[in-house]
């Protein structure tokens, strides 16, 4: 087995887990951090080998004990997923400063956080940060003020860490996810906006959780020892479509 060593943020569930059990399938080991102990717990139950990190992605002092704790732990850190996200959607005029800032403090700050805590483990490894923004920061749509700014801002950081940190080795890169049927994505898609990405996806449907953590270990590995400063949506064709699809179905 592998020595290599994954950290995952937002772990316990959904797409962050499904990428964990995948690591662990390709022989790696996996530090899976959430903010949410039980449901972490209760997900890395029978994972092996995995260890459970409960912090807060958001917080300055948590990013720092934790990135301790999981080298102290597992000696190295070869992969770094940002992977920890919230969603609220709501109209422009509706998002107040406070649910702006909830937004921005997970998903664009713990991404900052936790890759710059995490820069001297990835020099050690000449590893590869991973993070995950969505295709809410390729496209713009209603409701996604906070939500998609965010997720754009994902990207521009990814393509920053990769213009500064190539000269240590480390790569960086973006998965921006299509629609898929996870807690986080059901509590903001409504019946109409399932119906509106049906229409708008050559393929016709959602995504899994193994689809997208097929390309996040894949960006990961050795497989992928070129690729850096990119963007890649897996998101069944949905970034690449124009009108019409609906039309052309039978
Ligand atoms: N599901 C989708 O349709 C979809 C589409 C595009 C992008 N994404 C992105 O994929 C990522 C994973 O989403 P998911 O759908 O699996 O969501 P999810 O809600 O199922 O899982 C997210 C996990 O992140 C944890 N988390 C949230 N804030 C945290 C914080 N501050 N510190 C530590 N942990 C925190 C939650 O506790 C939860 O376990 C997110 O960044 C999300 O924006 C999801």
């Amino acid at each position: 087995m592998t020595e290599k060593v994954a950290l995952v943020t937002g772990a316990a569930r959904g797409i962050g887990l499904a990428t964990t059990q995948l690591f662990i399938e390709q022989g790696w080991r996996v530090a899976m951090v959430d903010r949410d102990g039980e449901e972490l717990h209760k997900a890395a139950t029978g994972l092996n080998p995995v260890s459970a990190f409960v912090h807060d992605v958001s917080i300055p002092d948590q990013v720092d004990d934790m990135v301790h704790a999981v080298r102290t732990t597992f000696g190295r850190i070869d992969a770094v997923v940002n992977n920890a996200g919230v969603a609220d959607f709501g109209p422009i005029e509706d998002t107040d400063f406070a649910r702006w800032r909830a937004v921005m403090a997970t998903n664009l700050d713990g991404v900052f956080l936790v890759s710059q805590a995490t820069i001297p483990a990835l020099r050690e490894s000449r590893g590869a940060f991973v993070n995950i923004a969505s295709i809410s920061g390729l496209r713009a749509s209603t409701l996604r003020v906070a939500y998609g700014t965010s997720k754009a801002a994902v990207i521009h950081l990814t393509k920053q860490q990769a213009a500064e940190l190539g000269e240590y080795g480390i790569r960086a890169n973006c998965v921006c996810p299509g629609p898929v049927r996870t807690k986080l994505a059901m509590a903001v898609h409504s019946p109409e906006i399932i119906a509106a990405y049906h229409d708008a996806i050559p393929l016709n449907r959602y995504g899994t959780e193994r689809e997208i953590a097929e390309v996040i270990t894949f960006l990961c590995s050795e497989k992928a020892s070129y690729v850096t400063g990119q963007v890649i949506a897996s998101d069944g064709g949905f970034e690449s479509t124009g009108v019409g699809l609906p039309a052309l179905r039978s």
